[in-house]
């Protein structure tokens, strides 16, 4: 399967983050807690040198909970600051505020020896197409600031958003590109729907999610579809068609419609209804 998806907008996506990162104190990064690593952008260490740093471990509520925590330490030891929120019912939003002044304590602390008083610090909300930018940006701000939608860099026009005198945000998110080298990257990105569903092939995707959800997370995989726990080990093929007996999804004829099957899966995983589920495991790239 081909997993690279978007067209030739990189470079001025880029340009457009590097333009718009000077300006700024904070990269407020998001990820998707699913796959943190597969969700990052490989460039924006690169980008965001010299600035303070948090990640966003966002979409947590649809993650197991385990790795959340894992994750969460996993990115304090290379230094960043980090939270794990849900940017679509605003859990975790709280806890922002005082870590931004935690992230841009050295910031703030040489204003205030230069007599500058009451700068408020300046952040973008960085991110890979459909990881919450807008909806956080929305949340946090509380207000529909931030239109919904995949347009890559930022608008000329600079907007800020003065959330209180301390902070202000950039209205526009920064679009970044994931990772296209790795096939795995790519399946991942697939999984979680980071991708344009037309161009993938829906069974083998399943297929690999499968083989993933019957090493990790058996239980509730077995749980959503009534499969019995039998004495053989069950392959993932099997386990597809298994759910297609189970959710009826039939041709004309009774012949098994795995491709609809496939769809149904992938579905219920994203929208969190096999469990909390995180595809990644610290350390893996
Ligand atoms: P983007 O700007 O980074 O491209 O992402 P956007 O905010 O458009 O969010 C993409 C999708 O992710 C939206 O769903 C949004 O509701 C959902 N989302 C964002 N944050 C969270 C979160 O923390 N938890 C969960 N469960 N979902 C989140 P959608 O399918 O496009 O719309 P809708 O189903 O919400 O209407």
């Amino acid at each position: 399967m081909n997993y690279q998806w978007y067209p030739g907008h990189m470079t001025k996506a880029k340009r457009m983050m590097q333009e718009n990162i000077s300006l700024i104190d904070l990269v407020i990064e998001l990820v998707d807690a699913r796959i943190p690593l597969s969700s990052r952008n490989p460039d924006i260490d690169e980008l965001g040198k010299n600035k303070s740093r948090l990640i966003l471990l966002n979409k947590s509520d649809l993650a197991d909970p385990e790795a959340n925590k894992l994750w969460m330490t996993y990115f304090r030891n290379l230094g960043f600051h980090v939270l794990e929120i849900n940017a679509k019912t605003g859990q975790g939003l709280r806890q922002i505020q005082p870590k931004v002044q935690e992230a841009c304590r050295e910031k703030i602390e040489r204003d205030r020896k230069r007599g500058i008083k009451n700068r408020p610090v300046r952040a973008i909300v960085v991110g890979i197409p459909n990881v919450g930018k807008s909806t956080f940006i929305n949340s946090f701000a509380g207000k529909a600031c931030a239109k919904t939608g995949n347009k890559p860099g930022v608008t000329k026009g600079k907007q800020w958003i003065r959330l209180n005198k301390e902070l202000e945000l950039l209205d526009t998110p920064g679009i970044l590109w994931p990772k296209f080298e790795s096939e795995e990257v790519g399946k991942r990105l697939a999984m979680i729907g980071s991708m344009n569903d037309e161009i993938l092939q829906m069974t083998e995707l399943a297929v690999e999610l499968l083989a993933y959800l019957l090493v990790h997370y058996r239980q509730p995989l077995f749980a959503r579809y009534q499969v019995e726990e039998g004495a053989e080990e069950m392959t993932p093929v099997q386990m597809l068609s298994l759910i297609c007996e189970n959710r009826k999804c039939y041709k004309k004829g009774q012949e098994p419609d795995l491709e609809k099957a496939a769809a149904l899966l992938v579905d219920d995983f994203r929208s969190g209804r096999i469990g909390r589920i995180t595809l990644e495991t610290c350390g893996e790239a």
